[in-house]
């Protein structure tokens, strides 16, 4: 039975490395492919290569994928303090360092599960500490409650990535009113099973038990090509 589901996966694996991801219609192929059965792991791996070779970097420019600089420039619009301790979750090859640097921010840090994706942050020096590491498996990571700030996450909630059951882990990192800024496909909180039906009553949740507070949600049209974009920033209130 594994060895099936392993057949199966690298089958599907191999197929979203043929596609190398540089086309909008190979991101899209990829999200279903990852909606079928790929874990973290697998998602991990494929990352991995997608940042060494470059082509990340090449398919998702500016043009295509408005990410990284909305939440950036969110993040330049609410927080005055230029050296505030910033740490950008699922930072991938460091394109929300650069605009942070850009807007003058001094303190970023990027915690990515992909080994490959963090390696290409490095090389364009986009943080200042690089932390590999997967946000939702405990505190594997090594980085005490309150460290930070701010978190950012842009593109990091998809089929196969972060886990709803990562956000209180995020949210113990953040200071007592501190902020996490999180951008991402709108349609991915009601397609996967990871989220559909279940997001907004989680995060309801943790503002019920006292956990968090919404600050505001806005949508973005053309976040991703022709696709919306939804980013919500919560302050941490515990
Ligand atoms: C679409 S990329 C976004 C990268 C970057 N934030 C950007 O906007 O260009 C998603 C990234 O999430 C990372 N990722 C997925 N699940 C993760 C997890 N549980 N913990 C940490 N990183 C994760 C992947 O390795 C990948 O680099």
């Amino acid at each position: 039975m594994s060895e099936v589901k392993e057949n199966n996966t690298n089958e599907k694996h191999n197929l979203a490395v043929k596609l190398g991801f540089p086309t909008d219609e190979g991101c899209h192929s990829m999200a279903n492919l990852l909606k079928d059965c790929l874990s973290n792991d697998d998602v991990k791996q494929m990352y991995s290569e997608w940042g060494d070779t470059g082509t990340y970097d090449k398919s998702m420019s500016n043009n295509v994928y408005k990410g990284p600089y909305l939440v950036s420039k969110a993040v330049n619009d609410n927080i005055p303090n230029k050296n505030a301790k910033i740490l950008d979750i699922a930072c991938g090859t460091g394109f929300v360092g650069e605009h942070l640097k850009k807007f003058g921010f001094t303190n970023v840090d990027g915690m990515d599960a992909a080994r490959g994706m963090l390696e290409n942050a490095e090389k364009k020096s986009a943080y200042q500490n690089y932390i590999c590491s997967v946000i939702g498996e405990g505190s594997v990571h090594g980085i005490p409650d309150r460290t930070y700030d701010v978190i950012t996450i842009s593109g990091g909630f998809g089929p196969g990535h972060i886990t709803l059951e990562a956000i209180p882990e995020m949210i113990e990192l953040v200071k007592p009113g501190g902020f996490i800024f999180n951008i991402t496909r709108k349609n991915h909180l009601n397609s996967f099973e990871e989220y559909k039906d279940k997001w907004e009553p989680y995060i309801q949740s943790l503002e019920d038990a006292g956990k968090w507070r919404e600050i505001s949600r806005t949508i973005f049209r053309n976040y991703y090509f022709e696709k919306d974009g939804i980013m919500f920033i919560h302050e941490q209130v515990q």
